[in-house]
């Protein structure tokens, strides 16, 4: 397939959140991070404000990263909204299987996502339970930080994992990602691209966009 382009509203203008997406229109999907200061040491948006979202931009599809603990719990109440993925964290999660089909069950993708020492080999097996594997290549919590190039081989046996699954599962890079450090991804494999500063931080985001899907396929 075609590799994605989810930008990252952290750091755009997070009271203008609705002309933010608005500047938007080439994204393939809204990437939508939300922290509980218990993950992570940071606090975002949960969701009531990804529910105004949904409202305000129907035909959007939104991504939402949630880097919050109890997953298991709140996890489902983003597909319920109506969000198209819904990322969880291993780390966060007693229960990662019962919780993507929860979420499968409510229509949305069930994604599952790694911090960076997370290895992925011990979820071989259960691999087809999900629909995308989200791989961080920063720690997560903050945008703007420096893109972990020692993510490359996960991302490889990422890639591996899922061909030998046979299934169609997407797997999403998050942290760092930007005009010079997406190929490298596109390289080991990786489908779905998140990027926060390297959009928002430039004067034409959706010139950002559009550059980012324009690499070549590897
Ligand atoms: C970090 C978030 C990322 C972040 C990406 O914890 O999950 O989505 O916003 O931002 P950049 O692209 O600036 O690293
Ligand atoms: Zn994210």
């Amino acid at each position: 397939m075609p590799h994605r382009i989810h930008p990252s509203i952290l750091n755009a203008n997070l009271a203008s959140l609705d002309d933010e997406i608005r500047r938007i229109p080439s994204a393939d999907g809204i990437h939508l991070d939300v922290m509980d200061n218990h993950f992570v040491p940071n606090l975002t948006i949960g969701l009531p404000v990804v529910e105004s979202i949904r409202a305000n931009h129907p035909d959007r599809f939104l991504d939402v990263h949630l880097m919050i603990t109890d997953a298991d719990r709140y996890a489902p109440g983003y597909a319920e909204i109506g969000c198209e993925s819904v990322t969880f964290h291993l780390e966060a999660s007693a229960a990662p299987i019962r919780t993507a089909r929860t979420i499968r069950g409510l229509g949305a993708k069930a994604s599952l996502g790694l911090r960076p020492q997370t290895p992925i080999e011990p979820l071989a097996d259960i691999i087809t339970e999900f629909d995308m594997v989200l791989i961080m290549t920063v720690d997560p919590g903050f945008g703007g930080q420096s893109f972990l190039t020692e993510m490359l081989p996960k991302i490889r046996r990422t890639r591996e994992i899922v061909e030998r699954s046979g299934a169609d599962i997407w797997i999403q890079v998050d942290g760092g990602v930007s005009e010079s450090t997406i190929d490298q991804c596109l390289d080991a494999g990786a489908t779905v691209f998140v990027a926060g500063s390297a959009v928002f931080r430039a004067e034409d985001p959706d010139a950002v966009v559009r550059g980012l899907r324009e690499r070549p396929e590897v």
